[in-house]
């Protein structure tokens, strides 16, 4: 089966792929390389794209062109310091970037399948696990883009019968990051020798998934039969506080870390619990993550 993977040059993209692969689909990637990088992915040139989503004649060409089955739609700008900075690209990308590939991809009758990547930033503060069903209501505007994704996906599926899965991505770790999260900060300050670290709050909790655990979901969530359109979410289930993930750190490298708040990195608005509650995803796929924080912690060390 052919995949269409927008983005798959990127963090997580580079993680799927090879799962992709392995379960023998034939993948073409287009990605703008704004954030990921040609290295990431073994792509033959012929099926990787160097594109703009926002391209919509280029865009349309492509999906014409290569008739996908699956769409596995990633591409996105999603680093939250960098969407409140830029909240016209981001919105832009996000919102009519999705536009231009759903329209593109409603014309190609070989389709049975699309994947939207939404994020766990569609949900309100909560300090309990959250369920697909609870409230949507983001904070910013990079949670408000991704929402008004799901819509267009839903939207996508009411015109078009194609099974649509809305996938909620919580926070991902592990090899490839492309953006200035948590734990590639701290993997950046200690791998230059550092050890006294300055990051920002250290009491909020985030429920942390290694990206390998997330390929093999979303291979299985794209297998799944006669889905018509349903959403789940993809976390651990577990949440630790920045704190916790310095200590980590600690137990892997077998020495003390201290830490220094820097004020500047200080955020101003702050979750302080974001956890999934992924029974769903359990229950309908079977699916178990099988990566803990030490292993992921201990393999970005290694690397
Ligand atoms: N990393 C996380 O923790 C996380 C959490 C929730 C949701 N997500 C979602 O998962 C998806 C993948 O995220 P990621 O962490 O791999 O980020 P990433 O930035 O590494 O990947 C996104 C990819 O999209 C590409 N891209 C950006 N703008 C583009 C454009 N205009 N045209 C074509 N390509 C473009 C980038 O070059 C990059 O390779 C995104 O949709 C993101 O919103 C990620």
């Amino acid at each position: 089966m052919k995949v269409l993977v927008t983005g798959g040059a990127g963090f997580i993209g580079s993680a799927i792929l090879p799962k992709l692969k392995e379960a023998g689909y034939e993948v073409a990637v287009i990605d703008n390389l704004s954030f990921g990088k040609r290295e990431f992915i073994d792509v033959p040139d012929e099926r990787f794209f160097k594109l703009d989503i926002r391209n919509r004649e280029m865009v349309d060409k492509v999906i014409t062109d290569f008739k996908p089955e699956i769409l596995v739609h990633l591409a996105a700008i999603h680093f939250i310091p960098y969407c409140n900075q830029h909240p016209f690209e981001a919105s832009d990308i996000n919102i009519r970037g999705t536009m231009n590939v759903l329209d593109a991809c409603s014309s190609v009758g070989s389709l049975k399948k699309v994947f939207f990547a939404s994020t766990a930033a569609v949900y309100p503060i909560a300090d309990l696990a959250v369920s697909e069903n609870h409230k949507l209501e983001p904070l910013d505007i990079y949670g408000l883009s991704k929402l008004v994704g799901e819509r267009l996906f839903r939207e996508f599926f009411l015109k078009t019968k194609v099974d649509t899965i809305v996938c909620r991505f919580f926070n991902a770790f592990g090899p490839n990051e492309t953006n200035a999260h948590l734990i590639p900060e701290i993997e950046k300050q200690i791998k230059s020798g550092l050890r006294t670290i300055r990051l920002g709050n250290l009491t909020p909790k985030r429920d942390f998934i290694h990206t390998y655990d997330m390929a093999n979901a979303v291979l299985k969530l794209i297998q799944l039969k006669n889905i018509g359109y349903d959403t789940f979410n993809l976390g651990r289930g577990i949440e630790y506080s920045v704190t916790e993930i310095v200590e980590a750190f600690e137990r892997q490298l077998g020495e003390k870390i201290f830490i220094e708040v820097d004020e500047a990195r200080v955020r101003k608005v702050e979750r302080m619990h974001l956890l999934a509650d992924v029974s769903k995803l359990k229950s309908k796929t079977g699916w178990e993550p099988e990566w803990g924080i030490d292993e992921g912690i201990m393999n970005l060390l290694e690397n």
